[in-house]
């Protein structure tokens, strides 16, 4: 038996705290796997693919690395509550750590647009929903007017705190493979995350860890691909509700994460997402919900247009756990038709 690994910020201390800060809130986030591909990579044509499967961490998404900051934050400097506007998971998020800190929690949430485990995960956990009658960008708004009105402390990207724990995941990286991957590949919502591992890795340059930083290849769905498009997309829509997302907060961190690491964001279809996230689970037995799978099928359609080379190191972020959202995979082989208790139905419903 190994020990468990210290929490996340302890690991990280010296990079993210003030001396002497506590950190006393912790669910255990963070150290989440990497895993090199056998199957994966050889189909999509690349010989060193990891995937970074982030729904490991307590509520099953990359938003606790942020959240863990934010809260323990929020606690010490005596909130008297948390908000967030979420597509989901960053309201599952903040209501388990809000939980934990004994703070009460609000999240913002556009009605009928959220994955049921998200719901469930936040109501559980005796946060506050709210839901609109609009999209994630109409309640992020909201939400932040209501944060400068003192309401509770906003934890949403916005908040530093949470791109500052956000960075982790690029330290882990590159603390896994010894190295840093010449290019990470991600979905793009909000795009707080690819601003903070563009802002982790360039930290760690900077420390003199690593020799170099890797292009970062952001892919937004296109139904809800403002940045692609150059313009805010009004009425986002996607199969991938965690990046139903028309007016990210973090444009202009995203759009320079691109450009300064020689990188590109793209966008990929619902079908390109679904097909990426049924071959995840086909080849790797990994199971994310659909956005996270968009960073897969934006990989492969660069490797098949030659833009990645075989010899490359690459690495998918796989954002959330597919649990999260059962309703959005469909089952294509096996019925769920009843048949009789027998052998021979039985046999028969195998196949065999
Ligand atoms: N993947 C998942 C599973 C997400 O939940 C999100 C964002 C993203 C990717 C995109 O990350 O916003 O940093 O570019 N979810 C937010 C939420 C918006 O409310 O849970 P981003």
């Amino acid at each position: 038996m190994t020990a468990a690994p210290p929490a996340l910020l302890e690991r990280y201390r010296r990079l993210l705290a003030q001396p002497r800060e506590p950190f006393p809130i912790t669910l255990g986030e963070g150290s989440t796997p990497l895993i090199r591909t056998r199957r994966l990579g050889a189909e999509i044509g690349l010989e060193e693919l990891y995937l970074k499967y982030e729904g490991t961490n307590p509520t099953g998404s990359f938003k606790d690395r942020g959240m863990v900051l934010a809260v323990n934050r929020a606690a010490s400097s005596g909130a008297r509550a948390v908000v967030c506007a979420s597509t989901g998971n960053t309201a599952a998020s903040a209501a388990a750590y809000a939980a934990a800190a004994g703070l009460p929690c609000f999240v913002v949430l556009p009605a009928g647009k959220v994955a049921r485990g998200k719901l469930a995960q936040a109501l559980v956990a005796g946060a506050r929903l709210v839901m609109v009658d609009g999209n994630f960008d109409e309640a992020l708004a909201a939400v932040r007017r209501l944060g400068d009105e003192g309401v509770a402390a906003v934890v949403n990207s916005v908040n530093p705190d949470r791109l500052d724990g956000q960075q982790t995941a690029a330290w882990e990286v590159c603390d896994a493979l010894g190295r840093p991957p010449d290019a990470l590949a991600l979905p793009v919502g909000n795009a707080g995350n690819i601003t903070a591992y563009w802002r982790g890795f360039t930290r760690y340059a900077g420390e003199g860890l690593i020799e170099s930083r890797p292009r970062m290849l952001g892919f937004q769905a296109d139904g809800a691909a403002p940045i692609v498009r150059g313009e805010p997309v009004a009425e986002p829509e996607t199969i991938a509700t965690a990046i139903r997302i028309g007016n990210p907060a973090s444009w202009a961190g995203a759009t320079a994460a691109r450009d300064d690491s020689g990188g590109s964001i793209e966008s990929v279809s619902d079908d390109e997402i679904l097909a990426a996230q049924r071959d995840v689970a086909h080849l790797e037995g990994i199971f994310c919900e659909p956005a996270s799978a968009a960073g897969v099928a934006g990989v492969r359609k660069l490797a098949s247009g030659g833009r990645l080379h075989r010899s490359e190191t690459v690495v998918c972020v796989l954002t959330g756990h597919g649990l999260k959202d059962p309703d959005a995979v469909q089952a294509e082989e096996g019925s769920l038709a009843a048949v009789a208790p027998e052998v021979d139905a039985i046999r028969s419903a195998m196949g065999i």
